[in-house]
């Protein structure tokens, strides 16, 4: 068997979910939760123990294991595939060994310093000055143990002298970008020296890289001491425009509260969840990237920026904000009133209250726009309304939703006390003058998908995918509805496809046991790559089984018959509105033949 089937078989569905959610029985082997990756009151998340699959009828995501832990966790599949592997003690081996293996060492490397550098900190004499620094910054020794917090000693080849006896040779030390060779190249010494020590971590907590903290010290200027913050390099594990500070830490958080905030400190995440808003990450004062927002978008589709009172903050996260709104996301920003300190960092020195208040109640990123352009303008000056016009326009032109584009419109014509159609007109101009085409470019190709909305929105439709699923779940009805079901009795032809897999395979297994799970275990199979219809099934699969679960075994077949009638009932009247249709227009023709001839179709519809 291949891993991935071996850890499927091992892996108990209902056991992995359980350990996230709490599972309420709802039926044989059937579960039922709030659902974690979107917000609702009453649960829609069913997870089947029998077919070890998981769907939210709410948001209609669903899937396997893989796919629970994929989500859960924000892994991508390979991950998703070891993780489990791990749990349940199977093998998965990795495409590439040599480079896995140096990885591997990197990162042992990069937790061996972590662990060094906090031993310093906490435990040694040449600590006692960082201690005093974090308990002026108001960081207790549980935040400081949450964050890994250390200290890097005021010494060229402390480090590296500790690496090297725990069998790391120089050059491996050097490309985990802990050390730096000396300029004769005669050997290496401590990148890191007389500073705060803060661990950077990939989405799982492994230990990428660094940034340090310089110390301050009175009578010493920062210039000596290098810039404030020192970064790792880029390294085979450390990639500065794919990490994000603290989301090892924030992930369930941000998938709890749906939406991530974004501060520009790696302190301020550490203040704010001294603060208690765990749900935040670090830009490290830039702007967000592509590849940053892609794995946010594994979270969450809100992002909630909170910039710093300096408007450099802001211009330094304006890229990425342009970014977050053209891929689809949400944007909202958490502003901190003008006397609450400079940063979330002082904020929560000043008053926790504060931040956690700046975080409930954010404001869309059109509105402080809004609020940011106005400020210190007289808008009854022409002047002054043309320069707010003027910021504006291009952020109203970028808002892709007609509906909401709308009610930004009307709330800047109200500002400037102009007309809508004058506005409109300015951004249909920008639009066509192409002056913001870089930013419109990715519009429609990096959108968030919308969720699947498959739910049946008709009676029509809900009657068949009750039918599909009884038709899995039950061998006994399968006959009947394969024989009864016709094209012309679907509603939509969103389960067209699904439907014809399940009849011939029906047709093709007739022989073969009746058991629903095979049946339900060929189909998967043979579904296999089209993910629209696997989803789907597993969809109809659970509302199967919930119907089954509530019917005495012997209503089953009388249930098939009523929505059946039912289907066919819906038919007759949409072919008896057609030959109304055909009907007028015969008369109108003076076609006495055609007439009579349609209306004895009609009647024989009765
Ligand atoms: P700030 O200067 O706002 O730092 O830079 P801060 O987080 O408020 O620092 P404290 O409170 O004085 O300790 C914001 C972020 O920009 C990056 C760091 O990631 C920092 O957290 N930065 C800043 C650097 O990379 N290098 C620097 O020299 C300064
Ligand atoms: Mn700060």
């Amino acid at each position: 068997m291949d891993p991935k089937e071996e850890i499927k078989s091992r892996v108990d569905i209902a056991e992995l979910v359980g350990e996230y959610l709490p599972l309420k029985p709802a039926g044989p082997s059937r579960f039922r939760a709030l659902c974690p990756f979107h917000a609702e009151k009453t649960p829609s998340f069913h997870v089947s123990a029998d077919k070890q699959i998981w769907h939210c009828f709410g948001c209609n995501e669903g899937g396997d294991c893989f796919s629970f832990v994929m989500k859960m966790e924000g892994m991508d599949f390979p991950e998703a595939l070891m993780h489990l592997g791990k749990k349940v003690g199977v093998e998965v081996v990795r495409f590439s060994a040599t480079e896995t293996n140096e990885k591997r060492r990197l990162l042992e490397a990069n937790d061996l310093a972590a662990r060094y550098y906090r031993k310093v900190l906490m435990e040694s004499a040449v600590g006692v000055n960082a201690r005093a620094y974090l308990e002026r910054r108001g960081i207790p020794d549980t935040l400081a143990e949450t964050f890994g917090l250390g200290f890097a000693p005021d010494a060229w080849d402390a480090l590296t002298v500790f690496l090297s006896k725990r069998g790391f040779q120089p050059v491996e030390q050097e490309k985990a970008g802990l050390v730096l060779r000396r300029k004769d190249g005669s050997g290496v010494y401590d990148r890191f020296r007389n500073r705060l020590m803060i661990p950077l971590c990939d989405a799982h907590g492994n230990v990428i890289g660094f940034t340090g903290r310089v110390m301050p010290q009175e009578g010493s200027q920062a210039s000596e001491d290098g810039p404030k913050y020192m970064n790792s390099p880029e390294t085979e594990i450390y990639h500065k425009g794919r990490t994000l500070y603290g989301l090892h830490l924030a992930k369930q958080a941000i998938k709890r509260e749906g939406r991530v905030v974004i501060v520009e400190g790696n302190l301020d995440v550490v203040a704010s969840h001294k603060a208690g808003v765990e749900n935040v990450v670090g830009s490290s004062g830039t702007a967000l990237t592509e590849d940053q927002l892609a794995i946010l978008r594994r979270f969450t589709t809100t992002i909630v920026f909170s910039f710093d009172a300096d408007a450099a903050g802001f211009k330094a996260a304006q890229r990425g904000i342009a970014l977050a709104r053209r891929s689809g996301f949400d944007v909202r920003v958490a502003v901190l009133p003008a006397d609450a300190g400079k940063d979330p960092d002082e904020a929560v020195q000043n008053d926790p209250e504060l931040w956690r208040v700046a975080c409930a109640k954010t404001v869309p990123i059109m509105q402080y726009f809004i609020d940011r352009a106005a400020v210190g303008r007289d808008l009854s000056s022409v002047d002054d309304k043309r320069a707010v016009a003027a910021l504006l326009i291009p952020e109203l032109s970028q808002i892709k939703d007609v509906i909401e584009r709308e009610h930004w419109l009307q709330t800047v014509s109200d500002l400037l006390r102009t007309n809508t159609d004058v506005l409109r007109d300015a951004i249909n101009g920008t639009q066509m003058s192409g002056s913001v085409r870089p930013e419109r470019a990715g519009v429609g190709t990096a959108r968030v998908p919308a969720s699947r909305a498959a739910s049946p929105t008709t009676r029509d439709e809900q009657a068949v995918r009750s039918l599909l699923g009884m038709l899995v779940q039950v061998p006994s009805v399968r006959e009947m509805i394969v024989l009864a079901l016709e094209a012309r009795l679907l509603p939509s032809d969103r389960v067209w496809a699904l439907y014809n897999d399940m009849r011939e395979e029906y047709h093709s297994s007739q022989s073969m046991d009746q058991a629903p799970h095979s049946y339900f275990g060929r189909l998967e199979a043979r579904l296999t790559g089209r993910d629209h219809e696997r989803s789907l099934l597993h969809e109809i699969v659970l509302h199967g089984e919930e119907i089954v679960a509530q019917l005495p075994p012997e209503r089953v077949a009388d249930q098939v018959h009523e929505l059946l009638d039912s289907l066919t009932a819906s038919d007759h009247d949409r072919r008896r509105k057609a030959i109304e249709a055909d009907m007028r227009r015969a008369e109108q023709a003076g076609d006495k033949a055609t007439v009579e001839k349609l209306i004895r179709e009609f009647n024989a519809l009765r």
